[in-house]
């Protein structure tokens, strides 16, 4: 293997955005992606322009090197994205990352060893010198493949700040181009972590050979605030996801920073050397692709968006009280400060219609950004004559649920092949439903049930057999009207990992129905193929 890609520009005069949605954010409990999925995601990433794609762990399993490595031979074009694999502080995790992101134009290895005390005593027991040496040699190491290479001392945020610019100076001087400070536990404060940066810029001596990155986690609600005083105080990468999902109580995320960065620009602009009122933008984003590529990892991941949640949640931008309202007649500017269409929140716009054809219905999903094969493309099209003939006009937002929910259908051991429920309030609840199993056979059950939907639960249950509890059913409407399509998102446990169903239909009890399947189809194929492993908490010799 040959080093390549040139590496970041030391002294960018914007934010550089560091997506770890596909890494990060696939470690949320049930969230976890098959590689059509993160293709899928990572080409919605690529519209975004988001600068770096952190596509997975690659040493993990075989499924996330796979899909590491059609991310960078598809989507690490030379104008698109940097495509980074995360590995411990391991040969064989970074020869294995190497391996993966080769073929992408540009690619970076991300290698990260814990520095705090307590991760060093009782994660690593390891003494200080000797993380220091690791450190060192991994970043050399990586630098044997690429010229591109992050380091990340983990848990730096509780790391002693003395031993923290020793780790970051020997790890520069060995070839990393990129020192990322994550606060792993999210626990810093906002004064706290931009003192952290500022301290690493005044106390590292080759930092200039370096851009400074942050990561962090959300655990006191701060992720957001911190990266923001860190990059008042010099930090020029913010790793990020879309709708902050991640670890436990998630990321920093993606669209929140970079709207502030955006509507604050003035406020930011001196951090950079810029006039307050330059118009120069602070991140290379399409702000106009956020939203949309909001719903895509929602409804790929199954990870519900809030509806108060800042910036992509469905209240955002709507305003109940009538002060507001009229307010908001006389001049939007009373009352909201971003316009929607700047996220590309359009109006609901109704493109397709019954009598729309296999043509007209594939155009518009090009020109929505979505790029299926014939086969998948047939199937979405055969779905949307089915909801235009219950639903009059279909919008841009239906032809998203229906192609996701197509595109999250796999792996399908199960199939659901009939459902039929009755229920009222004279009868009691229940279903019959017609399952064909992983050899084929096909079983039809009866059951009853406190509701129509638990009716089928039982019902599908008692068929498949295999044990798990429901942790989460949730029901939302796609567009306003009694037509909607009703999109139903459930996440099971077994055995203390959470899988998680998604489906859209106009029908709620079919769309719950199809989306159990979904879930039980994810957790039967896990049970088949050998678990993924965590970065960060799976106990493994490091060096
Ligand atoms: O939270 C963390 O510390 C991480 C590292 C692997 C960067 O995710
Ligand atoms: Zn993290």
């Amino acid at each position: 293997m040959t080093a390549q890609s040139a590496g970041p520009v030391i002294n960018p005069d914007r934010v550089l955005i560091f997506d770890t949605t596909l890494r990060d954010g696939e470690q949320s409990p049930g969230a976890s992606l098959n590689v059509e999925e993160k293709l899928t995601i990572a080409r919605q990433l690529a519209r975004l322009q988001v600068d770096i794609i952190e596509a997975g762990f690659p040493f993990s399993s075989p499924g996330d090197f796979d899909a590491v490595q059609r991310i960078a031979a598809e989507v690490g074009t030379p104008n698109g994205p940097t495509i980074c694999g995360l590995a411990r502080a391991r040969k064989e995790d970074i020869k294995k990352a190497a391996e993966a992101l080769e073929e992408a134009a540009k690619w970076r290895i991300h290698t990260f060893i814990a520095t705090s005390d307590i991760h060093m005593k009782y994660k690593l027991k390891k003494e200080r010198p000797e993380v220091v040496a690791i450190a060192e040699e991994m970043v050399a190491y990586a630098k044997s493949f690429t010229n591109d290479v992050e380091f990340s001392p983990e848990d730096a945020g509780r790391s002693d700040p003395e031993f923290l610019y020793e780790v970051l100076e020997r790890a520069i001087a060995a070839g990393a181009t990129t020192v990322n400070i994550p606060d792993t536990v999210g626990y810093t404060t906002p004064d706290e972590f931009g003192a952290l940066i500022r301290g690493i810029k005044q106390n590292v001596p080759n930092i200039d050979q370096a851009v400074i990155s942050v990561h962090g986690h959300n655990d006191l609600g701060l992720a957001v605030a911190n990266f923001l005083a860190a990059v008042q105080n010099g930090a020029r990468q913010l790793e990020c996801t879309l709708n902050g999902i991640g670890e436990r109580a998630g990321n920093a995320s993606l669209e929140e920073l970079v709207m502030a960065l955006h509507v604050r620009r003035s406020f930011y602009n001196p951090f950079f050397g810029h006039a307050p009122e330059s118009e120069a933008p602070l991140v290379g984003v399409n702000l106009k692709e956020i939203y949309r590529t909001s719903r895509m990892v929602s409804q790929l991941t199954g990870m519900i968006v809030q509806p108060n949640k800042a910036i992509v949640g469905a209240n955002a931008f709507s305003h109940q009280s009538g002060i507001h309202q009229d307010g908001m007649l006389k001049n939007k500017l009373t009352y909201e400060i971003i316009d929607a269409q700047t996220i590309g929140r359009t109006e609901n716009q109704i493109v397709l219609g019954k009598l729309s054809g296999r043509n007209a219905f594939a155009t518009r999903l090009k020109e929505l950004g979505f790029e299926l094969t014939e086969t998948e493309l047939n199937k979405a099209f055969v779905r949307f004559k089915d909801v235009a003939d219950k639903k009059k006009e279909v919008s841009d937002r239906d032809l998203e649920a229906i192609v996701n929910d197509e595109i999250r259908q796999a792996p399908k051991l199960y199939h659901l092949e009939h459902v039929q429920v009755s229920c009222g309030n004279q009868s009691i609840p229940t279903a019959t439903v017609t399952v064909q199993m992983p050899d084929g056979v096909e079983c039809t059950n009866a059951a009853i049930g406190a509701g129509p939907v638990d009716a089928v639960y039982q019902a599908i249950s008692q068929i498949v057999g295999i044990e798990n509890e429901l942790v989460e059913f949730s029901v939302q409407a796609v567009t306003e009207g009694i037509d909607a399509i009703g999109e139903v998102t459930i996440r099971i446990r077994h055995a203390d990992t959470v899988f998680s169903g998604h489906a859209a239909d106009n029908d709620i009890v079919m769309a719950a129905a199809l989306a159990y399947v979904s879930a039980l189809n994810r957790l039967a194929a896990a049970l088949q193929t050998e678990g993924k492993r965590n970065p960060q908490t799976e106990v493994v010799a490091i060096g």
